[in-house]
């Protein structure tokens, strides 16, 4: 168990006890709707939080004094911010909109939260480094992104660590795959059923990682109340090619996937070719130790299709 976390034995038992006697902690949820977010609400609902996710709509996350109103009134225990501007090739001609989302807002709910005393999780991405390493990057790596959306996330991860909240933490993530909107495996097995073989680039690698698997692991490295940056991702590493193709051998589809180079699938905003993380930082502080992504996968499947013939 990592040592700074005295609540890391826990039990579902033991949290259903406390909350008998203690009101359940209040969530604030911004991002709702996004693959992290829907992980998000549905891990802390499960686990008695007072979840509140407002949406696109209800909350402008522009307005930084309506934001500061909203989350005074609310006076949350917690927010969690998996709002972001995510295109990363749409970033490389938005670079104003991806800065707002992406570094002012950050910035804006972390005086907020250093000034309230409320405790932030914030997400970044395996995109602040350059890829030219060939060994899982840790917290201490010198960050180099290659694109806009990189740049702009990075930049959001200065602004937080500059001001430096007494309660809060920056999560790196990376290639992520989960339910409910639209991510890399979904549009693999989709592309799959519509043209009968898929071409995928084979030289990239990075860490795959489960949404599900995140929204839990990010919770309990708030519970812990782990400080700064850490890194958290599925334990192994793939290939785009190795990812589609363990994603369609679980599934059952009958479908070849053939690797290309990323030269053969142009994209507008350069990727790292190697974007691993270590996380061997969020093990220490909480005990936990990140499944295999392939298991993670066929959990996904699984769930994700149980209502197709082959499950
Ligand atoms: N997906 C990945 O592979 C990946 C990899 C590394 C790091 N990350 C990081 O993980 C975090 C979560 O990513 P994700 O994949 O879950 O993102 P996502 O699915 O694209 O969701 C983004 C969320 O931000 C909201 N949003 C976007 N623009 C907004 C605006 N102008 N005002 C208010 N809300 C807005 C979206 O709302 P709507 O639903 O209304 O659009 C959605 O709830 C991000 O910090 C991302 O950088 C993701």
């Amino acid at each position: 168990m990592g040592k700074n976390c005295p609540d890391a034995s826990r039990t579902f038992a033991d949290d259903e006890k406390k909350t008998a006697h203690d009101a359940p902690k209040r969530v604030l949820v911004l991002g709702g709707s996004g693959l992290l977010g829907q992980a998000l609400v549905q891990t802390l609902e499960k686990k008695r939080y007072e979840t509140i996710a407002p949406s696109h709509k209800e909350l402008d996350v522009c307005d930084a004094r309506f934001v500061e109103e909203y989350v005074l009134s609310l006076r949350p225990d917690y927010i969690y911010n998996a709002v972001a501007y995510t295109a990363v090739d749409k970033a490389e001609d938005d670079e104003a909109n991806a800065m707002a989302l992406n570094r002012t807002l950050p910035c804006t709910l972390g005086r907020i939260a250093k000034s309230a005393g409320i405790y932030l999780v914030h997400y970044s991405t395996d995109f602040v480094f350059n890829g030219k390493r060939n060994t899982p990057y840790d917290e201490e790596c010198k960050p180099a992104p290659l694109s806009v959306y990189g740049k702009s996330k990075l930049e959001g991860e200065k602004a937080l660590l500059f001001l430096n909240p007494e309660n809060f933490c920056i999560v790196r993530t990376a290639w992520l795959f989960g339910h409910g909107r639209k991510n890399f495996v979904r549009t693999i097995l989709e592309r799959c059923a519509l043209q009968g073989s898929v071409n995928v680039v084979h030289d990239q690698i990075g860490s795959p990682t489960y949404s599900m698997d995140l929204a839990e692991y990010s919770i309990a490295l708030a519970e812990c109340n782990g400080h700064g940056l850490f890194h958290i991702v599925n334990a192994g590493c793939a290939s785009w090619c190795e990812l589609a193709a363990e994603a369609v051998r679980v599934s059952g589809c009958d479908c070849p996937v053939f690797p290309i180079s990323h030269e053969e699938y142009a994209t507008k905003a350069v990727r790292p070719a190697y974007a691993v993380l270590c996380t061997a930082k969020f093990t220490a502080t909480t005990g936990i130790v990140p499944r295999a992504w392939p298991l993670a996968l066929a959990d996904y499947l699984n769930l994700e299709y149980q209502d197709m013939p082959h499950h």
